[in-house]
């Protein structure tokens, strides 16, 4: 969700401090009032936030603020001309808000506590957020009944009906702006933020929730000198507590459970970076479950001498990557499942963020960092010699994204990392070489096969293109992909050359192995059967037809050996209509066509 600062008005009852100065610049403590809202924005998890203020001030915000990248946030600024009201500063975000909810709060508001499990668990209407105060007649004024629900709502009444003030943040859907149309000016002439709310609640969609931490408004000049000593007192106590012994087991209860499962085979060379990239990282709720595929070389013994606390199950065949994944869910119990490769390392907040991403909305089936290239070689040359560790600069995948012929292509592959991929945003997929998996959406998914084991990858696929098969079934189950890029870690990958060229697939075919082209052609049609519909409009069908058949003249001609697969696919055609028929469909295909995106000739 992304947030709005309102930072416009005259700041009235400030004068004179506020004549030449805006309101939200003036210091609270020990630092500007603006500060107050954004900390309060980005520990809610909101990191895009538009700043909404007045045209010759405006000037100051960007002078104090800049881009956003020292507070590691991105602003956008707006202006408002003259002092029109809230809700009227709140129109001018309709365009950033992108018809998505969006969370408002007043620049003259300070909180101790953040909203970020409100932000999570918001689904429509608008939620507002009260605090019991001695001068009600001060604010925006809730009426509630014994059940919480809200009865009425009046700004600023002579007769308050109760000492429950509307505090300055609230989070509104996407009709907020068409409301906002319909207002007509207050009897101050301003649009005002409690007509909204009004008209929610004529809809019966306002929702009040009680504010926990300390609140103050500080647009007053007492309320300016409480929110100072106020500011100054959670300040210090915070230096206390970050002084005093951390106590990282209460947090660890607090924080959601994962298990990161990571298939081995032979994989000696990658066990100790990976591991202990995995070992440092700064989530303590967390286990790490290693699936053996009956390892030949080292592997069991690093595994065994340096390792001796990692779960390790070993298997005495090698089962495959969709099967040892299946078998390490079945076997744990914990909220989020992590999907890692061996063949990488992790910076020590990849889990942290990742959870923190899929936590935002309870929609998020799946979360997925921004993947970089491992110059692994270079690792190996010199593993001790720097920080670096042959970490690049070059993407390995950014999310995955759905071409309109069904070609499947790594967001960012191969391209240097300038900042290009710093959104967090949506996307098809996540590469299965590091994804986060709610484990409620994977059982959501799930295949039931005929030994009765849930299948939540989907075993027919031995490897390859099953983090692709997942990404499609969440999708139109309705879970959605997040893409984070605070999440950061390093693939062992020879990067394919980017494009979609006959000649560039041709080379990136060249470069695989004979039996992952194999098994990706297999798998390639196993997940169209499974997850084409034949209602996709005639373009995506044409193009789909068209690269199917370029691919087929391709095996025909140099991979002949390929087309043995066909006899697999046709032994599993039941199977494979028996699981489509199973999968759950909750969106349209329009929805999932909207997912779908041009081809990058
Ligand atoms: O602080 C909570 C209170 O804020 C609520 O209880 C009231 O219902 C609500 O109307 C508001 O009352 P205030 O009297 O405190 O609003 P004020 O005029 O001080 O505006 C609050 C912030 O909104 C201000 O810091 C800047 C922004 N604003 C205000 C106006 C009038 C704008 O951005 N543009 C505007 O035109």
């Amino acid at each position: 969700m992304r947030g709005v600062i309102l930072a416009g008005g005259t700041g009235s009852r400030l004068f004179p401090s506020t004549k030449v100065v805006n309101k939200h610049l003036l210091p609270v403590f020990n630092k500007p009032m603006i500060y107050y809202p954004i900390q309060t924005l980005k520990k809610s998890g909101i990191n895009e936030i538009l700043i909404i203020t007045t045209a010759h001030q405006a000037g100051d915000f960007m002078k104090l603020l800049g881009s956003g990248r020292e507070l590691d946030v991105k602003f956008t600024y707006k202006v408002q001309d003259g002092a029109g009201g809230i809700a009227q500063a709140l129109s001018l975000a309709e365009e950033f808000a992108s018809n998505e909810p969006i969370a408002v709060i007043l620049g003259d508001n300070i909180f101790e506590n953040n909203f970020s499990e409100d932000i999570r668990c918001f689904e429509e209407g608008a939620t507002i957020f009260v605090k019991t105060v001695e001068n009600p007649y001060r604010f925006g004024v809730v009426e509630q009944d014994e059940n919480g629900d809200v009865l009425s709502i009046e700004e600023k009444p002579s007769n308050p009906k109760s000492n429950l003030a509307q505090t300055g943040f609230a989070i509104y859907d996407q009709e907020v702006f068409d409301i906002i149309k319909t207002l007509e000016p207050s009897k101050r002439g301003e649009l005002e933020i409690t007509d909204i709310n009004k008209t929610y609640l004529d809809k019966k969609q306002l929702n009040a929730s009680e504010v926990s931490g300390n609140w103050i408004d500080a647009g007053t000049h007492e309320s300016l000198l409480e929110a100072n000593l106020i500011a100054q007192e959670i300040f210090e106590n915070k230096k206390q507590t970050q002084n005093s012994t951390k106590n990282i087991s209460t947090e660890a209860q607090k924080s959601p459970s994962v298990t990161i499962g990571i298939i081995t085979h032979n994989s000696e060379k990658y066990i100790t970076p990976c591991l202990e990239s995995l070992q440092n990282q700064d989530y303590s709720n967390l286990e790490i479950v290693i699936f053996d595929n009956n390892s030949t070389d080292q592997t069991l013994d690093i595994l065994q001498e340096r390792f001796p606390n990692i779960r390790l199950i070993e298997s005495n065949e090698n089962i495959g990557f969709a099967r040892s994944h299946n078998e390490i869910i079945r076997q744990t119990d914990s909220e989020f499942y992590a999907c890692f490769n061996i063949d990488m390392i992790f910076e020590p907040n990849v889990i942290s963020e990742l959870v923190d991403a899929i936590q935002q909305k309870p929609i998020f089936g799946s979360s997925g960092g921004k993947i970089k290239r491992w110059d692994f070689d270079m690792f190996q040359k010199n593993p001790n010699a720097s920080e670096i560790q042959g970490k690049t600069n070059f993407i390995d995948s950014a999310g995955i994204r759905i071409l309109r012929s069904h070609r499947f292509e790594d967001r960012g592959q191969n391209e240097i990392d300038h900042g290009q991929y710093e959104d967090s945003k949506q996307v098809f997929g996540i590469s299965g070489a590091a994804v986060l998996y709610r484990k409620k959406a994977l059982e959501d998914i799930a295949f039931i096969n005929e030994k009765e084991n849930k299948e939540y990858f989907d075993e027919s696929m031995f490897m390859y293109k099953e983090d692709i098969d997942i990404a499609y079934r969440l999708q139109w189950a309705g879970w959605k992909s997040l893409y984070t890029p605070k999440a950061v870690c390093y693939h062992d990958r020879t990067i394919a050359s980017k494009g979609s060229s006959h000649f560039q697939i041709i080379k990136n075919r060249l470069k695989k192995k004979k039996v992952a082209n194999r098994l990706s052609y297999i798998n390639h049609h196993i997940l169209l059967k499974k997850n084409f519909s034949k209602d996709f409009s005639s373009s995506i069908s044409r193009a789909t037809l068209w690269y199917n058949c370029k691919v087929f003249f391709y095996i025909l001609l140099f991979e002949t050996e390929v087309l043995t697969e066909w006899w697999n696919l046709s032994r599993l055609q039941s199977k494979i209509k028996t699981r489509k028929r199973s999968m759950p469909r909750r969106v349209s295909t329009t929805e999932i066509e909207k997912l779908i995106e041009n081809e990058t000739l």
